[in-house]
């Protein structure tokens, strides 16, 4: 039978325990995940691709199926290069919804062999997005429990305004 491959895409910037717990309930659903990190975001990000791809490797190395790779053009077009069967994404709350919906419609209009499956977040990171960890960081504030602790000490050190 094909394997079954989904694409986990997000900018990262960076990853949380948010992503982590999406990216590790996918890895369940489907044979392979690749996380794609998006460099053609329109925002300037605070870590490079690589920086980026480098902190999702060290927090994904206890699931063998999935993988990292850089995103340089249409997601939909990644998708129907490696014959992905699933874009995953995971959904906060209302507020994700309208933009989600519109891209999941997009990437439809543009690759329809692929869907794109929500995961509902769990409770415990409803509130949390890479721009709070990026703003409690800035200040000082303790963000151990927004993301996964391989990686903390250098968002702190990144970040930390002197
Ligand atoms: O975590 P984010 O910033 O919401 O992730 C956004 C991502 C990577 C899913 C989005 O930026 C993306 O799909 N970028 C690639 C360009 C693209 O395919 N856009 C959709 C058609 S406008």
């Amino acid at each position: 039978m094909k394997e079954r491959l989904a694409i986990c895409p997000g900018s990262f910037d960076p990853v949380t325990l948010g992503h982590l717990d999406i990216m590790t309930r996918a890895s369940k659903l489907f044979d392979r995940v690749i996380v794609l990190v998006s460099v053609n975001a329109d925002k300037t990000p605070c870590f490079s691709a690589e920086e980026r791809m480098e902190m999702i490797r060290e927090v994904i190395k206890d699931l063998p199926n999935v993988s990292v790779e850089r995103l340089d053009g249409l997601l939909a077009d990644y998708v129907r290069e490696r014959g992905a069967c699933a874009i995953v994404k995971g959904l906060r709350a209302m507020t994700d919804f309208e933009y989600e919906f519109q891209m999941a419609l997009i990437n439809k209009k543009l690759y329809p062999d692929a869907e794109t499956v929500f995961l509902v977040t769990s409770s415990e990171n409803m509130y949390l997005s890479s721009s709070v960890v990026r703003q409690v960081a800035s200040f000082g504030g303790d963000i151990s429990s927004f993301v996964p602790p391989e990686i903390a000490g250098r968002i702190k050190e990144r970040l930390m305004k002197p």
